[in-house]
């Protein structure tokens, strides 16, 4: 039985690849593990599915680098959620997340982000909350891009209704690049499975997004000017991330995706579970985690008012 209307509360990061294009940095490490400023790059995708309210999340990388992630995350109940675990053989592509993933999903929705997506902006977790609930068909997002032949594009009528998705095409049909965080219904494990490679040999999420597009049931949400999704696919871009959080975090005084506080922010764990977590912690993040759960513990009112990410 499928359970096409479910909020969708699971959500799978991809966090594979080889690394080869960010090699020597990535030669015994995988890229989702280098830092954004002050905290690896897959705090970034957990977080945001974090803030959506998801709290099943099955993270999927490589044989060799998977107990990586165990030892980082372990079950996820220092953020009051449940982490499981999945090898992914061959870096083969998005579509096989679904796949892998399909015990995982059982009857419910799902969500998927990569592990090298960087997601700000004020609102955001609202409209991702939104999305999250409404748990309908498919729902991907539109981000204009100065470069769009380097992504998925997506070209829409003047009402925003979708016409066609392309994955890298060399003579883009529009500007608008679609960030790699994707809602799907319960339909997503039977899509993905229908997918034949590509002529790049990867089975592409396009060609899953695609039939929910024949179906009728994709919606295109843009994502505005005011979000930020940052690339972090080269050595340049990952120090341009790096400067955009460290940035914000400097001005704030706040951390960005920062997945313990934002567990307790959001009710996950108690101001008090999170004050035990950081009591150890001789970072600065400690001392910045320790501050959220004072406040938090003396005046939850105020702080509950304050955006996250
Ligand atoms: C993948 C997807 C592409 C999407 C992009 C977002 O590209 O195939 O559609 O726009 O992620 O980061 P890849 O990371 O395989 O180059």
């Amino acid at each position: 039985m499928t359970s096409t209307h479910a909020a969708c509360t699971k959500g799978i990061i991809l966090a594979g690849g080889s690394g080869t294009r960010m090699a020597p940095m990535t030669s015994c490490c995988n890229k989702q593990l280098l830092p954004i400023y002050d905290k690896p790059l897959v705090y970034y995708p957990l977080s945001t599915l974090m803030l959506a309210g998801v709290r099943e999340v099955l993270l999927i990388s490589s044989p060799t680098e998977i107990h990586r992630f165990e030892d980082l995350f372990g079950d996820g109940s220092q953020f009051g959620i449940e982490i499981t675990y999945k090898v992914q053989q061959e870096p083969n592509g998005l579509a096989q997340a679904f796949v892998l993933g399909k015990e995982f999903i059982g009857d419910d929705s799902v969500a998927l982000i990569l592990g090298d997506n960087v997601f700000y902006g004020h609102g955001l977790s609202k409209t991702l909350q939104n999305v999250a609930q409404s748990g309908n068909g498919g729902t991907i997002f539109a981000y204009e891009v100065s470069d769009p032949e380097r992504y998925g594009v997506i070209e829409m009528d003047a009402a925003g209704r979708p016409l066609a998705i392309v994955e890298k095409p060399k003579e883009p049909k529009s500007n608008f690049a679609v960030p790699g965080i994707y809602f799907f219904d319960n339909r997503v494990v039977g899509f993905a499975e229908a997918v034949k490679p590509s002529p790049r040999g990867e089975y592409e999420i396009t060609d899953v997004i695609q039939q929910y597009m024949d179906d009728g049931s994709l919606s295109v949400q843009k994502m505005g000017r005011g979000v930020a999704w940052l690339d972090t696919g080269t050595p340049m871009a990952l120090l341009q991330a790096s400067n955009f959080i460290a940035a914000i975090e400097q001005r704030q005084g706040l951390r960005v995706c920062c997945p313990e506080e934002i567990a307790a922010r959001m009710g996950f764990i108690t101001a008090e579970q999170l004050a035990q977590q950081a009591a150890g912690m001789k970072s600065d993040y400690g001392v910045y985690l320790r501050g959220v759960a004072k406040q938090l513990i003396e005046n939850p009112a105020v702080l509950e008012a304050i955006e996250v990410a």
